[in-house]
């Protein structure tokens, strides 16, 4: 079985920067409700950035008060205008598809939403087929659902919305649709996917009611004010030190301030059944959010089987969760995430060719892929695939075994943790 020559200190303490997820969401609402917002703790990295900058063209005012702090002046959704440009959203798929949503509703603003070359392969037909239900006029420009799309705001009608996908984008652009249209929605999803935007909405005072773990019904008035948002860390960029704290051969980690939203926290049931020696300590509440610290121990890993009702809620952390099963006893086997296809990159292909790379056997599958117990790695040369989370998942392969892997591309990690190489190098 594959070890580590890796140790961290006793108790070493990180912080990681800001939740994604949670950070686009304070941009988003701080710009459509009315009057000044604070942002504490949020990322700054490109992904959200250049969703401040969009909305920035839309009207909006962001003023860095200190680091991932931002306080935001907007009059409210009714006077958010046409921009001069396109808007460009990057590499980011949240700030694309929830952007897509808020603009559908909004009354005489005409946007071009586009990204770069790997957000302009991804499907946006998930978010423009319930839109067009919902009567937005939203069309693709280039290739049919594909970005750049072209969107025309317009009042929209009520509607109820049984989605096969539990993707919480879909999920949230169509609150964001209803939220700047002003009318209901009632919402169903096959499992529950995060729910970050259902807690803001709740949050700022909104009417939400749950009918069910995976079935809401939202109501006006969406007559939101301006608030203070904390952002928690972000518990899918702590994922690549808890795998590293689990697996090195001495020493102990504690990550702190991390976001622990059940919705969010699959990653943590995994590696705890894998064998892994993860404790949460400091649980609080902050703005609707569960935040924890978590104690990370070295252990010694085992396959498990992983529930499909569990993929959801670690959507974003296979990749790294891979990286640990290169390390477990048994091996690692991995489905129901034909998911994986529609992000940053096809991540199932991705992690295939890597693995392949380094000397794994790997099965493939449509929907997942397994490997059986892995004994050796030889050094190989990493695609990254545009994707942060490849690159970032392979950097922690090559901290632990200290072999000669290296990544052809690793600014990709910029779009999510710009901090990621200077923790690592801190420990
Ligand atoms: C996100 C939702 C997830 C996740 C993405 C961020 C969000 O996508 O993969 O990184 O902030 O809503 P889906 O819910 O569409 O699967």
């Amino acid at each position: 079985m594959l070890s580590s020559t890796y140790s961290i200190p006793e108790n070493f303490r990180i912080s990681v920067p800001g939740d994604k997820s949670v950070s686009h969401r304070s941009i988003l609402f701080s710009s459509i409700a009315k009057g000044e917002s604070y942002i504490s703790g949020f990322l700054e990295a490109e992904d959200p950035l250049n969703t401040m900058k969009c909305f920035e063209k839309l009207g909006v005012s962001f003023c860095k008060t200190g680091k991932g702090e931002y306080s935001v002046k907007s009059q409210g959704k009714g006077y958010l205008k046409s921009p001069d440009s396109d808007l460009d959203f990057g590499n980011g798929g949240t700030g694309i598809r929830l952007s897509a949503g808020l603009l559908s509703g909004l009354t005489g603003v005409e946007t071009v939403l586009t990204g770069d070359a790997s957000l302009q392969k991804r499907p946006m037909k998930r978010i423009i087929e319930p839109l067009q239900l919902m009567g937005a006029d939203i069309a693709s420009l280039e290739e049919e659902g594909k970005a750049p799309l072209r969107i025309k705001g317009k009042k929209l009608k009520p509607i109820h919305y049984q989605s096969k996908l539990s993707s919480a984008q879909v999920k949230s652009c169509l609150m964001l649709a209803s939220i700047t249209s002003d009318v209901k929605l009632e919402y169903e999803e096959p499992e529950l996917s995060r729910d970050h935007t259902e807690n803001i909405v709740q949050f700022l005072g909104g009417h939400l009611t749950k009918l069910s773990k995976t079935h809401f019904i939202l109501e006006p008035p969406y007559d939101f004010s301006g608030n203070h948002y904390k952002v928690p860390g972000d518990i899918s960029s702590a994922a690549f030190f808890l795998v590293l704290g689990l697996l090195s051969k001495s020493g102990s980690l504690v990550i702190q301030n991390i976001g622990l939203n059940p919705s969010r926290v699959g990653i943590l049931t995994v590696l705890k059944e894998m064998g892994g020696n993860i404790r949460i300590t400091n649980q609080r509440q902050e703005c609707g959010e569960i935040v924890g610290d978590l104690v990370v121990i070295p252990s010694l890993l085992h396959r498990t089987e992983i529930k499909p009702e569990l993929i959801p809620s670690m959507i974003d952390e296979i990749p790294i969760l891979t990286i640990a099963g290169l390390f477990s006893e048994g091996g690692f086997s991995i489905s129901n995430v034909q998911e994986l296809r529609a992000k940053e990159s096809d991540r199932i292909h991705a992690m295939i060719t890597n693995l392949k790379k380094i000397g794994v056997q790997v099965d493939e599958k449509e929907d997942g892929y397994s490997f059986s117990q892995a004994e050796n790695i030889q050094a190989a040369f990493i695609e990254s695939f545009m994707d942060h989370r490849i690159a970032m998942s392979f950097y922690i392969l090559k901290t632990l075994l200290g072999n000669d892997i290296q990544i052809d591309d690793d600014s990709w990690i910029d779009t999510s943790f710009p901090d990621f190489k200077s923790i690592l190098r801190s420990m």
